[in-house]
This record gives C-alpha cells, sequence and structure tokens, in this order.
C-alpha cells in the first residue's frame, strides 16, 4: 500500500471514530457542540492522529488501542487552532479553508469550544484507561497531556505570543517551535507506541525522530506563510509578518531555511529507519510533509 492509501484510511478511520464520539448539535446545548463539529471537521490533514495510529502500528498491528489517544490529539490540536485564532492571539479569519470559530461562532463560544475538545480530550482518554488500566493507557496519557501543557504546546505559544514584535536569537525560537509544534507530533508517536506496549528504548528513538520531523514541519509552515497560496493553506498567507514573529525565514532566509527543513527531515528519516520496514510510512510521510504545499 503506498503512503497516499494508508493515510487516506487512518484518516477515515480517525474521522469515523470522532464523529461517533463528538455530540452533534441535538445535544444540549446544541450551539457548544455545533462550533465544536465546525472546526473539528474543517478539513484537516489529521496528520497527529495518524501519526499516533502509525506508531502504534509499528508494535502492534491492532491499531484501535492507541484510537482514543489519536481522537484526543486531534481534538487538543483543533482547540489549539481555535484559540490561536482569537482576536487576542493571531487575530485570524479563516483556518482550514473557512472563516475561523470566532467569526462563525462569536468569540464568547469559540473560547469555550476549545475548552470544550480540550477536556473532553481527557475524558476520552481516561474512558480509555478505566476501561483498561494497563501501564500502556496511563503512558500513553501522560504523553499526550505533557505535550499538549505546560511542558509543551502551552509553554511554546506562551512564549510566542509576549514575542511578538521583538527579536529571538535562534534559541529562543527553538524553544518556541519544538515546544508549540513538535512537542505534540512528539505526543503522538509516544502515545501510539505507548499504547501498543512499546519498550522505553523504542519510544526514545521515535522521540527523536519526531522532534526532527516536528521542527521540520514547523519551518516548513514558516515558508509556506511566504510562498504558499490562500487556496492551498485554507488560512492567510503572510500572517507572521502581520504579527512581526521571527521565524526561521525572518532569521535565516528562504533558500536556508529549505535546506535545514532537508537536513532535519534526512535525519528523522534515518532515526526512523532503525524500525526497519515497519516504519515504512513514517519515511515516507516525512518526504511528504518536506514537499507539502498545505
Ligand atoms: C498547523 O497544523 C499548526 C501548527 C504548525 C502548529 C501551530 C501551533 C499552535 C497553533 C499552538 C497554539 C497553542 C495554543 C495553546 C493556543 P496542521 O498543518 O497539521 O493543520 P491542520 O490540522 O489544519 O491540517
Ligand atoms: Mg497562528
Amino acid at each position: 500500500m503506498n503512503l497516499k492509501e494508508s493515510l487516506e484510511i487512518k484518516k477515515q478511520f480517525v474521522d469515523n471514530e470522532l464523529d461517533k464520539i463528538i455530540p452533534d448539535e441535538t445535544s444540549y446545548p446544541g450551539i457548544l457542540f455545533k462550533s465544536m463539529r465546525y472546526s473539528v471537521f474543517a478539513g484537516g490533514k489529521r496528520l497527529r492522529p495518524v501519526m499516533a495510529l502509525a506508531a502504534c502500528e509499528i508494535f502492534d498491528e491492532d491499531i484501535s488501542k492507541a484510537m482514543p489517544f489519536a481522537c484526543a490529539l486531534e481534538m487538543i490540536h483543533t482547540y489549539s487552532l481555535i484559540h490561536d485564532d482569537l482576536p487576542a492571539l493571531d487575530d485570524d479569519n479563516f483556518r482550514r479553508g473557512r472563516l475561523t470559530n470566532h467569526k462563525a461562532f462569536g468569540e464568547n463560544i469559540a473560547i469555550l469550544a476549545g475548552d470544550g475538545l480540550l477536556s473532553y480530550a481527557f475524558e476520552v482518554m481516561a474512558n480509555a484507561v478505566a476501561k483498561n488500566p494497563s501501564a500502556a493507557n496511563a503512558k500513553a496519557l501522560q504523553a499526550v497531556a505533557f505535550a499538549a501543557g505546560v511542558n509543551g504546546m502551552v509553554a511554546g505559544q506562551a512564549l510566542d505570543v509576549v514575542s511578538e514584535g521583538k527579536p529571538l536569537t535562534k534559541q529562543q525560537l527553538d524553544f518556541i517551535n519544538i515546544n508549540k509544534t513538535a512537542a505534540m507530533i512528539v505526543g503522538s508517536v509516544k502515545a501510539g507506541a505507548y499504547a501498543a506496549g512499546a519498550e522505553e528504548k523504542d519510544v526514545d528513538i521515535l522521540e527523536k525522530a519526531a522532534i526532527k520531523l516536528g521542527l521540520a514541519f514547523q519551518i516548513q509552515d514558516d515558508i509556506l506563510d511566504v510562498v504558499g497560496t490562500f487556496e492551498d493553506l485554507g488560512k492567510a498567507i503572510h500572517s507572521d509578518e502581520k504579527n512581526e514573529k521571527t521565524t526561521y525565514v525572518t532569521l535565516f532566509g528562504l533558500e536556508r531555511c529549505k535546506e535545514i527543513v532537508e537536513t532535519l527531515s534526512n535525519e528523522a528519516i534515518e532515526l526512523f529507519s532503525h524500525f526497519g520496514e515497519k516504519a515504512e510510512f513514517f519515511v515516507e510521510l516525512t518526504k511528504y510533509l518536506v514537499d507539502r504545499k498545505s
């Protein structure tokens, strides 16, 4: 099976499950669920949950073991996008090819839709642990919580927002990128691997690969913000310039950034290759992400 087919099958699997577990607007109060579902089902790439399932598959062919964590990762990622787009943060009008949540539902409901997705993600993971209280499931939950919170995404986002309009060193920018973006990619592969019962030594290798992949992914995101199109990205371009953000592109220029992305992804591929044929998905995915347009 090629990467595209494998990606599509896993994405479908995740989408079906998300559709099953997130209540629709017939639940009360309907506006909350309508707003949550508006952003979740807006056409995201589902990279994080797909990576969780693929990491699980390296160690156990039953990828449903990783499904609650995969769904939680996508719900947390979607909450972070909703909040990131708010006027108090990046103040963006379009995301995933449609109006941002607060433009469609108002700021109050957008904040609550984000809160709802974040807390529901933890409920879904806790339900999985309650059903099967294994160390594997507990570690998977721990990996997602670590990635999403004050040791990861929230910390990166905090430095990001207070740094607007200020010059940053490479070290400060790396802190932002590693925490804001790479942490959730790391959390995804770790959660999937743990859910399958992987050993620490294998999870460590996956973690090292995912940091490289996560950094390459963010730098490519910065590149696309400069050279991409609204149609491909489904969101405004030149958002970093508007918000006076230091990025790899402002520090090193486009050409050097492309080289850095290439180097990081080759290093990630080398690490993934440790798992041989079983990690072929990640090798192909890494190549695809470097060349992506959205
Ligand atoms: C695009 O993901 C998103 C990123 C590159 C990460 C940006 C990080 C944040 C917005 C963190 C915000 C954090 C808080 C706490 C508000 P993608 O290209 O996978 O998007 P898709 O899911 O729409 O395809
Ligand atoms: Mg943003």
